[in-house]
């Protein structure tokens, strides 16, 4: 039989124990599968957790960060400033509404949003309404330079916090830096509920919108018309909303997994040091930029580069040979100007984000989550090597 040093080495694997099994039966026998007191409970320990004054679990981040942006007043014709290194829903949600991304080029050492090419579209265009940056994989974007060109124009911050618990930026939370804050739960995610999300921020009407719109406009919650005592069948329709609340089973798993969010991101945050160790001596790769020694990363993601022109093997073959040798790997990001959805909505090309398109034609991520064994990482480790050694480098160019 097959050890696990031996199976492959899937790209992400959730690490659900028998907590969160006991905690979805308790559920199931409860009697009240949809969003109850689980649900609010989730909610209430993850506004603690992040010290913030709201939190509204949602089925989804992209769910959080539609309902985030209607409640800020995005319109049809509005433009909001976003990346192109990031998952489509950031900037999906915005058609939802009729409104259009503006995308801003990246910094090459962070690889989020570039706050110098925030500010030049700022000054440039009309009808910016705010601005979405992305924690991506864990790594904060430059909060106080964002937060500052959007307040002194009057504009709104979303962060797209997908990515990004548990993570903290000078004493705060992230998502807790702008208006408001969207953490995604997806079973890849650094904590998961299968799918699942939640949106958090300090302003209370704004809390009070989305939770009417998280479901169909209604002004009162199911859990609230099924335990009030003044009686669980009257409620009013002030908008037309969406359904986008999250199940009390969902939230269950959701609740365990959040007790356990720091010894996982100590795992994975050993995981980075190692590969950082092993790896960094290695030419022909880029690692991502470790945090400063005052900077914090949820290591969500080790997305690492091809340097051009060091190895005989480009990412499309290192992927393809890492896949050979049982290793999973991903891509984030193929940049969003390179869609074909918004390459011809917009009449993007390839130059006009130079950064993004050369990361996103280099890069490629590696496996990092809590339950990978020592063993798993060394053979991730080693298979990188031999792929890259210099040796296989000049017998493949001869
Ligand atoms: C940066 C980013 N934003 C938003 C989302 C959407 O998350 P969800 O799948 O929970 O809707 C993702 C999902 O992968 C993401 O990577």
């Amino acid at each position: 039989m097959e050890t696990k040093e031996q199976q492959p080495i899937p790209f992400a694997l959730p690490d659900i124990g028998r907590e969160e099994e006991e905690a979805v039966l308790r559920v199931l026998r409860s009697g009240w599968l949809t969003t109850g007191k689980e649900a609010i409970s989730f909610e209430k320990e993850f506004a603690e957790a992040v010290s913030a004054h709201s939190a509204l679990a949602v089925n989804s981040a992209t769910a959080g960060l539609h309902l985030a942006a209607e409640a800020l007043g995005v319109c049809p014709g509005d433009k909001v400033v976003t990346t192109p290194f990031t998952f489509t829903s950031t900037a999906e949600i915005l058609r939802y509404l009729g409104a259009d991304p503006i995308f801003a080029d990246i910094d090459e050492e962070t690889l989020t949003i570039d706050p110098r090419c925030v500010a030049e579209i700022l000054d440039r265009e009309p009808k910016i309404k705010g601005v979405i940056p992305v924690h991506l994989g864990g790594r904060m974007a430059e909060m106080d330079r964002i937060v500052s060109e959007a307040k002194k124009r009057g504009l709104f911050v979303i962060e797209d916090a997908a990515h990004a618990f548990p993570l903290s930026y000078k004493g705060k939370a992230a998502g807790t830096i702008g208006d408001a804050g969207v953490f995604s739960f997806y079973a890849t995610k650094t904590i998961t509920t299968g799918e699942g999300g939640m949106v958090v921020t300090d302003n209370e009407a704004l809390a009070k919108r989305m939770s009417v719109m998280r479901l169909h406009g209604i002004d009162r919650d199911v859990w609230d018309r099924y335990s009030s005592s003044k009686g669980s069948w009257r409620y009013a329709v002030v908008a037309a909303g969406y359904k986008y609340n999250l199940t009390d089973l969902a939230a269950a798993i959701g609740r365990v997994q959040l007790k356990r969010a720091q010894e996982f991101k100590e795992r994975r945050c050993r995981i980075a040091s190692y590969y950082e160790a092993e790896l960094g001596g290695i030419e022909a790769l880029k690692l991502p930029k470790p945090p400063g020694r005052k900077e914090d990363h949820a290591w969500h993601l080790f997305i690492v580069r091809l340097r051009p022109g060091y190895s005989a093997i480009d990412r499309d073959g290192m992927v393809e040979a890492l896949k050979a040798r049982g290793i999973g790997t991903s891509v984030h990001y193929i940049a969003l100007h390179l869609m074909p959805y918004y390459r011809s909505r917009y009449n993007l090309s390839p130059e006009q984000f130079p950064v993004a398109t050369a990361v996103s034609n280099s890069c490629f991520s590696l496996p990092i989550y809590p339950s990978m064994s020592d063993g798993q990482v060394e053979r991730v480790v080693e298979a990188i090597k031999e792929l890259l050694s210099p040796n296989r480098r000049r017998t493949q160019t001869q």
